[in-house]
């Protein structure tokens, strides 16, 4: 159990309406831990294309909104989606944003797959992420394929991982790591 309440953020790297991650997210938010809140941010399909021309005084402020997010979370979690064997753009660009800030560096993290396949993006986003100095906790990892069955197929599996309690599990591995770090 946590010492302590957590705020956790989520950041999807699909923007789909019918994104599988972001579904994954959502049943992470509703089947966490009392001690645990989860927003999932919904500012990255609106972030501009990084310009570190348009970084310090020239911060637009939906950027500045989107770190002071990661800024006030404990820690977070990452479902993200590969395209063509890599990063979604979007993305990448959500992360490009908060390189050279200050929100990021040992910032703790937990990775959420909502696909059998993928692997590629998660090595991927692995050596973005720790050239960024985020912590990974690899124990708190959770894998939960849902993408490419139908809606009430994943309906199902992810309510049936809610009440086996896989979700609060991997939630409260991640929130042990947090903890454990003070
Ligand atoms: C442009 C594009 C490229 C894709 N490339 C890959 C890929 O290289 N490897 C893979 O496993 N899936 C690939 N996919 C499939 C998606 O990763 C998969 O459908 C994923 O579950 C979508 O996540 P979402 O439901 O959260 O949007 C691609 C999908 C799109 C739209």
């Amino acid at each position: 159990m946590t010492l302590r309440p957590l705020f956790l953020y989520a950041l999807c790297g699909s923007l789909r309406q019918v994104s599988t991650s972001r579904k994954l997210l959502e049943a992470l938010r509703l089947g966490c831990p009392e001690d645990i809140t989860i927003e999932i941010c919904d500012l990255i399909g609106d972030l501009p294309i990084f310009n570190p021309d348009n970084e310090g005084e020239r911060t637009p402020a939906i950027v500045e909104e989107f770190a002071g997010n990661i800024r006030k979370a404990d820690g977070l979690i990452v479902s993200c989606p590969e395209y063509a064997h890599g990063i979604p753009g979007g993305f990448k660009n959500a992360l490009d944003w908060l390189v050279s800030r200050d929100e990021i560096p040992f910032k703790p993290l937990m990775f959420a797959h909502a696909s059998h396949r993928g692997d590629l993006v998660l090595e991927q986003l692995a050596e973005v992420l720790r050239t960024m100095s985020l912590r990974i906790v690899s124990e708190a990892f959770l894998r939960l394929p849902i993408a490419g069955k139908s809606d009430e197929l994943q309906a199902e599996i992810l309510s049936g991982a809610r009440d086996d309690g896989l979700l609060s599990a991997s939630l409260s591995r991640f929130a042990d790591a947090i903890s454990a770090e003070g």
